[in-house]
């Protein structure tokens, strides 16, 4: 008698059956996984409520089980909510830890909960429902972001900035047509996470260790119960795939490689060099040592996040990589990637949208920048096809040499006198000063998707319309 107890108490519960004995230290140390994948026990608890109903729904349990089962679950989930519950690394998981203590509470009727159902198919649901969830929540949050950025757009649609290439100064821009290259790309971003949750709604329960069950279940049943769209297809493929995590994880990883380019943009603008943007105090942090310095410590913090991001999107390839079908316990390594992945890109888009609103937009300073450079030399050189007449290629040529007589009288394009203008081609009249500033520069980039101010509102016009 006392054998048997010290028995039942060394080996698992779960399966201690063919257990004589309990886990070695570091084999419990390596095992377990109730650490992070406690973040799961909202999603185990429904899940395990649902299953336990379409149990009882098709007669494979009693009502009586039934109904012990769900309410000793929703104790559960007061305790574990409260603070109360105490996890057991003992118990492994998210999923024993809660059955465990369903036993404690409610006695053997617990036991039948198990029924029809495997931890492979149990965690395929719970950390399913975990993603989706966070997938909704990331769209939120990117709305959040583009409509921030559609502010300051509708804001800025006629302030002139000088646009980049190489980071050389190359044609002015408008700052509200800057605004709106990043409301495209987190537009791409909700997209992707849009088709996400329409790619992960199916559900997994049911699919059992990876066989199915020969138990009259309702998969139906229980993918309606949990707000899927429909039970996944196939039983090998459903406790094998983590495709869900994966795509959760590209579509972060290119969230974040967005997130930084806008970072970086936020660094270079708000150093006095460039002066384009100031960030409030909310975004800043001091130097302990140089008085007069405001460091972009978020923007930074932002750039690095997506190195920690890309790196869970690797991690988990890797660990996927290689494996043979059905479920590994190599797979219980997807959850931290995911959970670290996920914190790390809600703080990233928070404190971006935190920046886009509050920064000061230095007008002042973006016009004057937007005019220096020669940035208005495709202007001149398109003046002269236009108005003279000029194959591109030649008017190339003549604009290359106003612009290297400029450089070295150490003045601007406009500040040349027509005869010098002349001097190089006598086509060219007074009115091509009409084109050499920077606002009439934007104002002629008519184009579809172009950057004058009127194209800058049709844009905000589209985006605002979808919402
Ligand atoms: N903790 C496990 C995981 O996260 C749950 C599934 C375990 N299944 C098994 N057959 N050992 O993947």
């Amino acid at each position: 008698m006392a054998d048997a107890k010290s028995e039942t108490q060394s080996s698992n519960q779960m399966w201690g059956g063919r257990f004589a004995s309990g886990p070695d230290a570091i084999m419990e140390e390596i095992n377990a996984s109730i650490d992070f994948d406690k973040k799961l026990y909202a999603q185990d608890i429904r899940g395990s409520i649902a299953h336990a109903t379409m149990l009882a729904h098709q007669g494979i349990i009693s009502a009586e089980d039934k109904n012990k089962i769900v309410a000793g679950l929703e104790t559960v989930l007061k305790e574990i909510e409260s603070g109360a519950f105490e996890f057991s690394r003992k118990l492994e998981d998210i999923h024993m830890n809660v059955e465990a203590r369903l036993a404690t509470l409610i006695g053997p009727a617990a036991g039948r909960l198990h029924t029809a159902r495997s931890r492979n198919d149990q965690v395929a649901l719970d950390f399913r429902l975990w993603v989706k969830e966070e997938l909704q929540k990331t769209e939120k949050m990117l709305t959040a972001l583009i409509t921030a950025f559609l502010d300051r757009a509708e804001e800025h649609a006629d302030t002139v900035m000088p646009g980049f290439t190489h980071l050389q100064t190359a044609q002015p821009v408008t700052f509200g047509h800057h605004c709106m290259a990043y409301v495209e790309m987190f537009g791409r971003d909700r997209q992707r996470v849009r088709h996400a949750i329409e790619h992960l709604d199916e559900s997994p329960i049911g699919a059992a260790a990876l066989a199915g069950t020969g138990f009259p279940i309702d998969r139906h049943m229980t993918a309606k119960a949990l707000g899927f769209r429909e039970p996944t297809r196939n039983s090998i493929d459903t406790v094998s795939d983590r495709d869900f995590a994966l795509e959760f994880l590209s579509i972060a990883a290119i969230a974040a490689t967005h997130l930084s380019r806008l970072a970086e943009e936020i660094v270079i603008w708000s150093t006095p060099q460039f002066g384009f943007i100031r960030l409030s105090d909310a975004f800043s942090t001091g130097s302990s040592i140089m008085p007069q310095k405001k460091n972009p410590d978020a923007a930074e913090l932002v750039r690095a996040k997506t190195g920690r991001i890309n790196g869970s999107l690797i991690a988990l390839l890797t660990v996927m990589k290689g494996l043979p079908l059905a479920y590994s316990k190599d797979m219980q390594e997807d959850k931290e990637q995911v959970f670290d992945a996920a914190e790390s890109l809600e703080l990233a888009i928070a404190a971006m949208t935190g920046m886009v609103r509050d920064m000061t937009v230095r007008v002042d300073r973006m016009k004057a920048a937007a005019g220096s450079g020669y940035s208005t030399a495709t202007d001149l050189a398109d003046w002269l096809v236009r108005e003279a007449g000029l194959p591109f290629r030649d008017a190339h040529h003549v604009t290359g040499r106003a612009v290297a007589l400029a450089e070295q009288r150490g003045c601007e394009l406009a500040e040349l006198p027509l005869v010098d203008l002349q001097a190089i081609n006598p086509a060219i009249t007074d009115k091509v000063y009409g084109v050499l500033t920077v606002e009439a520069s934007v104002a002629s980039r008519t184009s579809f998707g172009g950057t004058a101010p009127s194209g800058v509102r049709q844009q905000i016009a589209w985006w605002r319309a979808r919402g």
